[in-house]
Parts: structure tokens; C-alpha cells; sequence
């Protein structure tokens, strides 16, 4: 794990999880304060994020700061013993500064102004809107920087408009210009002979035109990449203006669930901590796995604990039907953030809004007060959080990684003219993720940049653009020993998302030890069966590769189809590794049969051996102990759990050894002390 002094004074400060929400008190009267007050100390809050969206009320005029109630707040809850996260308010440009100033606005991909009502309504590269974040800004920081309140600076919320004005213009040639340093590199990186689009002059370089899909491949690709950048140009500005004022506290902004505008493996390394904003839908009971997998990537974005910043007490508004969450789902999902390396269960918001577009979404004190269901589970939950508190800080491994890049996301699906153009990246991520997560086992994501070293197994889902950074890591990593599944329409472009040479797939040829010469997507509804060389049968569909070994072996034909007799899966040696490769897309038992197969070949024990796929397991290890995280997603059903080692279940204070059995939605937090940490319990065989 990196040094990070500024979590650690964060975590010291809190003293356990931290627990609390995003507090609007500028929606209510003063009279409303104490009471909010009073209550978070009863539900054992110790932090909430102020000012998230309150620039208007901090910064009526342009230049013009009414800090007393905030002045007020901060007092309110430092009495309280309450912590503050002190977000800028720069995610919702006040109405004067963009009335004021109509360039502010963005313009989006379909060319319509995104106007002034919503949030987010602000253009990154417009130099106005910079300057005015700034001011206020500099203002709020130089207020508060020493107020005893104050915890942790939250830049900004959500990063997001993608802008197509001129100033975003001017903004992505400057990019570019850096990025290539000539028009001739440009030229070529963007194949611009191709449909004659060879530029002479930086000023001919504009943003694409998207409404027109078929434009230039590469330079969707760049903008997609100068848009993150800009992006995170704003975070940075603030949060160098916020350090100079205060740098011995943490500071970061909050990250969405699979978010395609921000490459979060560019944006981690600028902040303390990263933060996740989730909302997994409670109307679908497989979002879990999502959920698993967008917390794990951001475990993995920094290699350390990262924050809740935000979930729902129960139902959001944002959806055609927004479900509750029944019964015992926020406190089951609230550990799930925390297995999977939260040190945090935060909530949008503490008190529900009375109008507003968020005047249906849940809060922890909701509507109906302390005399209603969510108040009860988010007391209770805050109750017992305090119980768990020495996992906090606590590091994850694993010896699984799977791939998850934007420029992989991007190209796979910004760019267009592939032989098929409706790849869900985030989806077949997940579909990989899926198997490995019901069969226990833990798991990193990596990006282009990652070192491999400490894997034993990386997954690298349908990563038709790589780099060649990646590739040669990979490449030494499998030549070192490592196992290697990969699936179809992976290693064919570069980095500039041309074709590599001299044959499908490119990047991937040697490790794959097979050349593909045609790619064939399935037709509407046809689909293949395929058979092992064991015996074992299958289907696949969506997708066939017509591939031709070189030096792989084939582990699976297809049985039906126009490629009937030919290879479905291969299986390759490289150095002394070993790569599995999928030309096409599988059923999900087949893909679990070819995933597990593949980890336990590469000698990857799971953490839980006979457990329900419906129970998750985790493991967090601290300075004595480890704690297994168990978790039983099944609704309706309880679970029985074969413990790998005896411990103590924080949660309940109970004892256990032998098989712990699980309520529907329960969970349980295993203490196993480290051997030598003294207090094993007998019978301990903790590995
Ligand atoms: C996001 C935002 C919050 C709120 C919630 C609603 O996470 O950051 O301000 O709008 O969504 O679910």
C-alpha cells in the first residue's frame, strides 16, 4: 500500500468507519439545524459533505459571500462532534454567472445548449467558468481551512459534461499539440489520407462532429481522452488552490459507477482517496455483481481503501420505477462497499429534500421522520458499524486481475466501423467478473498501466485496442508464468486504433499462438454449439472468430454453424505460461467452466470452499488479524457457510468454527487473528 498521511489523519480523526451523508442545511430553515444535528448524533454519524450544490447561496452576487450560515453550520456541528467533508460548490454554476456569461453553457453531442435548471450545466474548458470555480474556491478554502470541523475537501461532485463549443475547440487542439507535437503526427496517428482528411493548419482541428457517426475513428478516440483530461484539469485546479490553504487533510472528488467520460486510472493518482457515488437498482437483484466489480476496480484504482461517498438509504428518483430497498438490502450493501475496501457508508443524503427533482429520493432521515423503516435500519446500522471499526484501513490481495481500461471502453464502443458496433464493455467485463465473484475468489482490476507482478491470472475481456505498454507487460507477465484468459476481438488496434500488422490479432498473436483471418458476428438469433474434447458441450453466440492455431492447442469446436468442426477455445503455452483463448462468446456456464478452469490451473485457491454462489466472501487483512467478510445476497433463502478458519463474527460477538449459517441478507465479519498476534481461538487453522 502507498504512504498516505492524509488518510491516515483522516482515519485517526474518525476513529472507525466513517458514517453520514450529504448535508443540505441552505434548503432549510435554521430552525431545522439542531434538530439534524441531534439526530446524526443519534444515528452515530460522524461526517457529512456540505456545500456540495450551494454556490448560490455562498455566492449570491459574482464576488459577493454570504458564509454566516455556513459559518453557523460548521460551529453546529463541531458541537456535535461531527466531521466535515467540505466540498467546492463548482458543479452548479450559480444563474448569474451563466445568464451572465452564456459561454459557461455546454454544448452537447446532439449540438443542443445543455441550459440552466439541471446541474453539471457548465463547459471545462471555458475560461470563465474556471475562473469564477476558482474565486469561490479560494474563498471557502481560505475560510475554513483551519475550522476544527473540517475533515476532508470534496472537489467538485461527479465530473461530466462532454463540451462541443469553440472554446472546447481551442482547448482540444492545445491537447492535441501536446499529445503529437506536429500535424504530421496527427496526420498519421489519425489516418487522415483516408477519405481525404488531411489537415494543414492546427486551426482546421475541430471536436468531432458526432451527429455524423462515420467521422474519424482516432479522433473520437483522442477527444473521448482530451474530454477526461479537462475534466480532471478542473478537479486539479481546485484542489491545488484547497491544499495551498490546508495540505495536511485529504481531498477528492467523488467517481460514478462505470463511468465512460473520466479515465478513473488518470484521475486516482491526483487524489487522496477515490470515492464512489452507487446506486445499484433493488428492483434487480444481479446489480450486486456490478456493484462488486465498480468497488473492486476502485480498491484497485489506488491500491488502498477508497470511500463510500454515496448510496441510498433506500429508493432513488432517477428511474422509470425506483424500487425500495426491501428490509435488510441497505445494510447488506453497505458491507458489500466495505468488503470490497470501503472505509465509509455515506449517503446521498441526510434529510429528504421537500422539492426539487430529488424530492422522492430516500434519505437517512426520510420524509416521514423517525417513525419510518429506513430511520430505524440506517440507527441501526450506525449502531453497529462501531463494532467493525479495527477493519478500517485494512488492505485487500488478490492473485486474479481483471482488465478494465477506458481506452479499451472507448475504443470498443466510441469509435464505430467495427464488424459489430453494439459491444456493452462494462457488460462483458461484468460477464467475466460474474463466475470468479460467485466462486469466492477475490479479485483486482487492472488498467493499461498496471504491473501484473503478484497475479497469477489476468482476465482480458474483448480489449480490442491495446497499447503497447499493456501488451508488453502481458506478455512478460505469461512469458514469466502467468496464466493469460482472453476473449475474442482483443490486441487488434493500437493505441492510435489502427489495425496491427500482419495479422488478427495483432497484439496478441504469439501469446494467443493463433492467427484469426475473418471475424464473423452471429447473425440476429443464431447461435453455435460447441464441444470440449472431455465430452462437454456447450453454445455460444454473438460473435465467431474464424482462427487458425499456430501453436495452440483447441480446447472446444464448434459442433453446429458454417464453422462447425472448427476451434471454438484454445488453449496455448507461452514461455512458461499458459493462455486460454475464446473466439467467440459462450453461455455463461461454459465461460465459468473456461474461467475456473483456468484459475485453478494456475494454482488459485478461492477464499470459500462449498459456499452458495449467493454468498460473497472477502477478505480484508489489518496489522493482527484478517477478517473474512461474508455476505448472503439470497432474499429469501439462509446460508450455510463452511468456514476456512475459526474466529469471532464482529458483528454479532458471537464465536464461530465449523459452518456459520447466514440469514437471508445477513452477514457476518469474521475476526481471524494473524498466527502469532496472539488470541487465536481454538481450533484457528487461519491461513
Ligand atoms: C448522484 C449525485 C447526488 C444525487 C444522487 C441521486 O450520486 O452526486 O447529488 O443526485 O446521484 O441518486
Amino acid at each position: 500500500m502507498i504512504a498516505n498521511s492524509r488518510m491516515d489523519a483522516f482515519r485517526s480523526r474518525i476513529g472507525g468507519f466513517a458514517f453520514g451523508g450529504d448535508y443540505n442545511p441552505e434548503q432549510w430553515d435554521r430552525s431545522v439545524w439542531d434538530e439534524d444535528v441531534a439526530l446524526m448524533k443519534r444515528a452515530g454519524v460522524n461526517l457529512v459533505t456540505l456545500g456540495v450544490f450551494a454556490w448560490a447561496s455562498l455566492e449570491p452576487e459574482p464576488g459577493r459571500f454570504t458564509f454566516g450560515w455556513l459559518d453557523e453550520v460548521m460551529d453546529l456541528l463541531h458541537a456535535g462532534g461531527i466531521s466535515v467533508d467540505l466540498a467546492t460548490p463548482t458543479a452548479a454554476p450559480p444563474v448569474w454567472l451563466t445568464h451572465g456569461h452564456p459561454e459557461v453553457h455546454p454544448v452537447m453531442e446532439d449540438g443542443e445548449t445543455f441550459g440552466f435548471g439541471n446541474r453539471l450545466h457548465f463547459d471545462p474548458t471555458s475560461p470563465r467558468y474556471r475562473e469564477h470555480a476558482a474565486r469561490i474556491t479560494r474563498a471557502l478554502a481560505e475560510r475554513y481551512a483551519h475550522h476544527p470541523a473540517l475533515a476532508m475537501w470534496h472537489i467538485g461532485n461527479e465530473y461530466g459534461p462532454t463540451p462541443y463549443t469553440p472554446q472546447s475547440a481551442v482547448a482540444f487542439r492545445a491537447w492535441l499539440r501536446r499529445r503529437y507535437g506536429t500535424l504530421d503526427a496527427l496526420n498519421d496517428a489519425w489516418y487522415t489520407r483516408f477519405w481525404s482528411q488531411v489537415y494543414t493548419d492546427w486551426e482546421q482541428v475541430n471536436p468531432p462532429e458526432i451527429p455524423r457517426s462515420w467521422s474519424n475513428p482516432t479522433r473520437r478516440l483522442d477527444y473521448k481522452r482530451f474530454v477526461s483530461d479537462a475534466l480532471l484539469e478542473c478537479f486539479v485546479a481546485e484542489r491545488d488552490i484547497v491544499r495551498s490553504c490546508r495540505d495536511d487533510i485529504p481531498v477528492l472528488t467523488n467517481y460514478m459507477r462505470f463511468y465512460r467520460h473520466a479515465d478513473y486510472w488518470r484521475w486516482a493518482p491526483e487524489q487522496d482517496a477515490v470515492a464512489l457515488d452507487i446506486y445499484p437498482d433493488p428492483g434487480q437483484p444481479d446489480s450486486r455483481v456490478a456493484a462488486a466489480l465498480n468497488f473492486d476496480l476502485m480498491r484497485s484504482l489506488r491500491g488502498e481503501p477508497w470511500i463510500l461517498m454515496e448510496q441510498a438509504a433506500s429508493a432513488v428518483s432517477q428511474w422509470k420505477v425506483n424500487n425500495v430497498k426491501r428490509p435488510g438490502l441497505m445494510r447488506l450493501g453497505s458491507y458489500q462497499a466495505i468488503a470490497h475496501g470501503s472505509d465509509s457508508v455515506l449517503y446521498f443524503q441526510w434529510r429528504a429534500g421537500r422539492g426539487g427533482h430529488e424530492r422522492f429520493h430516500s434519505a437517512m432521515l426520510p420524509h416521514s421522520g423517525t417513525r419510518s423503516r429506513t430511520w430505524r435500519e440506517i440507527e441501526e446500522l450506525g449502531g453497529e458499524l462501531p463494532r467493525i471499526a479495527e477493519a478500517v484501513g485494512s488492505s485487500s490481495t488478490a492473485e486474479i486481475a481483471v482488465l478494465f481500461d477506458w481506452d479499451a471502453w472507448w475504443g470498443l464502443t466510441e469509435t464505430h466501423g467495427l464488424p459489430r458496433n453494439d459491444f456493452d464493455y462494462p457488460g462483458v467485463v461484468t460477464d467475466h467478473y460474474r463466475p470468479l465473484l460467485q466462486a469466492h475468489h477475490a479479485v483486482d482490476m487492472v488498467g493499461y498501466g498496471s504491473c501484473l507482478d503478484g497475479y497469477r491470472i489476468v482476465v482480458v475481456p474483448n480489449a480490442y485496442l491495446v497499447d503497447d505498454r499493456f501488451t508488453e507487460e502481458l506478455t512478460r507477465f505469461v512469458r514469466g508464468g502467468g496464466t493469460l484468459v482472453c476473449s475474442f476481438f482483443s490486441g487488434v488496434v493500437d493505441a492510435a486504433n489502427q489495425v496491427r500488422r500482419p495479422a488478427y490479432p495483432g497484439a496478441f498473436r504469439e501469446l494467443i499462438g493463433a492467427h484469426v483471418d475473418e471475424y464473423w458476428p452471429a447473425r440476429e438469433g443464431e447461435s453455435f454449439g460447441i464441444g470440449f474434447a472431455d465430452g462437454g458441450t456447450g453454445r455460444a453466440d454473438w460473435w465467431q472468430d474464424s482462427i487458425h492455431p499456430e501453436t495452440a492447442e483447441v480446447a472446444a469446436w464448434y459442433t453446429t454453424g458454417l464453422l462447425g468442426g472448427r476451434p471454438a477455445i484454445l488453449r496455448n503455452s507461452f514461455g512458461a505460461g499458459r493462455v486460454h483463448y475464446l473466439g467467440t462468446r459462450p453461455d455463461a456456464g461454459t465461460l465459468a467452466r473456461v474461467l475456473l478452469g483456468a484459475v485453478a490451473g494456475a494454482g488459485v485457491r478461492p477464499l470459500l470452499e462449498g459456499a452458495p454462489a449467493e454468498v460473497e466472501a472477502t477478505v480484508r487483512s489489518g496489522a493482527d488479524a484478517r477478517y473474512l467478510f461474508l455476505l448472503n445476497h439470497s432474499e429469501t433463502g439462509p446460508a450455510g457457510v463452511p468456514l476456512p478458519a475459526a474466529g469471532v463474527d464482529l458483528v454479532s460477538g458471537a464465536g464461530a468454527d465449523g459452518t456459520l449459517t447466514l440469514p437471508p441478507l445477513g452477514v457476518a465479519v469474521l475476526r481471524i487473528p494473524l498466527p502469532g498476534s496472539g488470541a487465536a481461538p481454538a481450533g484457528s487453522a487461519a491461513t
